[in-house]
């Protein structure tokens, strides 16, 4: 079978009155970059920001995209992790996009998964008031979430994503083809955030990734089109509350948990964040199932797809030792979700029907732990 000349190509739009952009999704468009971006910015230069490892594999094939439709580019490259959103490392960015003189008329590119991206978003929003930039999203989580909805920051001693500004992008080009170099554990933890846009509100999407994620996995339009559902599932939550006010919030389904046993395993190895949050979805299912909500056997249903595909579902199944109840109630109540001494938690009142639930008391969450640490 011979490929297509061009791949078929999806946009979508994310509403936001003269904040609107796109999100174009398919196989092979990194190559049309240079000309999208002169299309939308003409004689602007471009500043790529990208991290080692994806320097690696893509940079050359950005640069190239970029000179061909004649744009001015310059490249910082930062190390690949989390421990680049950072102030020394934010520093030596918006630095280097002074010295290369990169101005008000020009753009940043993020070239990367999350952490680029959040860290190149963020020096966009501040370096001379405010640049614009486009997300050349590199990783699956990337591609699904975090290119997606204008959240940029760094990290601050007191916890993670601290400092930081909603600036949304002018354009985001999710070639699906690079993440045919992505470790193989790291496209399974972005996988959590695809299952979760089924698990918020689109039980049919759940039921297609549960007959087809091999697929997803292989590449080929499957992936493609797992990510542009997902796309258009984050544009619409944007869309409706770009700043977390409301809805928004359901974004975060399997997030409390998952970010009380990120922290627990020291934002490590042991555990990524994609591993945590679907750790964190069969909880707030369990949890769910357990007040009754829903019936046990849809908690199942969530818990053996994520497990089918490989991600962790019980607390056991992280390596190491094992976090202790009170510990995880410490990092639950820090959460930024907290409010007024209430806990809030996205629970579900079956597959595509989650809420937001703002009045859960702590003694229940604590009893709920103890069990599942048990188990
Ligand atoms: N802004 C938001 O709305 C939002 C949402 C979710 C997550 N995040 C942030 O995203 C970050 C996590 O993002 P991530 O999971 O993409 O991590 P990441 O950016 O660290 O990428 C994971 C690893 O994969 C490597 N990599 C990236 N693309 C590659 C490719 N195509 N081929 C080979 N290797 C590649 C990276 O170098 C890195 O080592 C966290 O900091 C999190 O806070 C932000
Ligand atoms: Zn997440």
């Amino acid at each position: 079978m011979t490929a297509p000349l061009r791949a078929a190509e999806t946009t979508v739009r994310v509403a936001l009155a003269e904040r609107s952009y796109d999100i174009a999704i398919g196989r092979g468009l990194l190559s049309g970059l240079g000309h999208r971006i002169a299309a939308l910015r003409p004689g602007a230069a471009a500043a790529i920001v990208t991290d080692e490892t994806v320097a690696r594999h893509h940079l050359t094939a950005t640069e190239a995209a970029l000179a061909a439709a004649g744009l001015r580019t310059t490249r910082t490259i930062v190390p690949a992790g989390e421990a680049s959103k950072s102030w020394p490392v934010l520093e030596r960015v918006c630095d280097a996009l002074l010295a290369e003189r990169i101005e008000r008329r020009d753009l940043v590119v993020a070239l990367g998964g999350g952490v680029v991206g959040d860290l190149a978003g963020f020096a966009a929003a501040i370096v001379r008031r405010g640049l614009d930039y486009v997300q050349v999203p590199t990783t699956l989580l990337a591609q699904v979430d975090s290119s997606v909805g204008g959240k940029t920051a760094i990290d601050a001693r007191q916890g993670k994503n601290l400092i930081g500004a909603f600036h949304q992008p002018i354009l985001v080009i999710a070639d699906t083809a690079l993440l045919d170099t992505l470790a193989v554990r790291e496209f399974r933890a972005g996988y959590a955030e695809v299952a979760k846009y089924g698990l918020i509100n689109d039980a049919a999407f759940f039921a297609w990734l549960t007959a087809n994620w091999r697929e997803v996995f292989a590449g080929g339009p499957a992936r493609d089109h797992a990510i542009a559902v997902s796309c258009r599932a984050k544009a619409a939550i944007v869309a409706r509350d770009e700043r977390e006010t409301g809805d928004r919030a359901l974004l975060n389904l399997g997030h409390t948990f998952g970010h009380a046993l990120e922290a627990a395993a020291g934002f490590s190895d042991r555990l990524l964040h994609g591993e945590a949050v679907a750790l964190g979805m069969a909880l707030a299912f369990a949890f769910s199932a357990r007040r009754g909500l829903l019936a046990p056997a849809e908690a199942d249903r969530v818990a053996a797809h994520l497990a089918a595909v490989g991600l962790p579902t019980r607390v056991s199944e992280i390596p190491g030792d094992r976090p202790g109840v009170e510990r995880l109630m410490e990092l639950i109540a820090q959460d930024k979700k907290v409010q007024r001494g209430r806990l809030t938690f996205i629970l579900a009142r079956a597959v595509g029907q989650s809420f937001v639930a703002h009045d859960i008391d702590a003694a229940e969450v604590r009893a709920f732990l103890s069990d599942m640490l048990a188990d």
